[in-house]
């Protein structure tokens, strides 16, 4: 265990290193949590397996219910936040936010940026919430032509 999230009520929440072997439980949660967003297989294998990838799982009562993955770009001197998901059922517990927090953590860089819809307001909140700032905009970014709000964090 990493750490325990001490603000959650109920039952505690674990956050641990994610692996392989998580594949299929996070495959299902990434498809849950961002439906025509969800990431391909392929990428799903590569975000656990390869490396300059910090890459955690939340669990509750032994069940994951969160993941987070954040790829680490030492050249740039910056982090990004590739993907950060918990189940429909187990937010606002603070589940996120821990998961961001862990990962931070694991971020020996200056810097955390990530990207996000313009329209998921939930996620932005919880974004501005961590002491993200908005840095940029990419215009129709996603498949459906939604612009990306980028957002970014200094560390340490
Ligand atoms: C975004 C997401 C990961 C947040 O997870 P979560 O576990 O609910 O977040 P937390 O409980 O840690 O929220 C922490 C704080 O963020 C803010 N926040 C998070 N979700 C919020 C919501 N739905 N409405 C308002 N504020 C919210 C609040 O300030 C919250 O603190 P509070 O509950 O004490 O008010 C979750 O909603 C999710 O998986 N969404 C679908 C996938 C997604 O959009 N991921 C981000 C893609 S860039």
């Amino acid at each position: 265990m990493i750490s325990p999230a001490s603000q959650a009520p109920g039952s505690p929440i674990a956050i641990e290193p994610a692996t392989w072997r998580d594949l299929n439980v996070i495959r299902h949660l990434e498809q849950v949590c961002f439906q025509k967003d969800a990431w391909p297989l392929w990428d799903i294998i590569g975000i656990l397996t390869l490396p300059n990838v910090v890459r955690l799982k939340a669990l509750v009562d032994g069940k994951i219910v969160g993941f987070i993955a954040g790829d680490i770009h030492p050249s740039e001197n910056l982090a990004w936040i590739a993907t950060v998901g918990v189940l429909p059922e187990y937010r606002r517990r603070g589940i996120g936010e821990a998961l961001i927090l862990a990962c931070e953590q694991h971020i020996k860089l200056p810097a955390v940026r990530l990207s996000v819809r313009t329209s998921n307001q939930d996620a932005i909140r919880l974004y501005l919430h961590l002491g993200y700032q908005k840095i940029g905009l990419w215009k129709k970014y996603y498949q459906d032509g939604e612009d990306a709000l980028v957002m970014e964090k200094a560390l340490g």
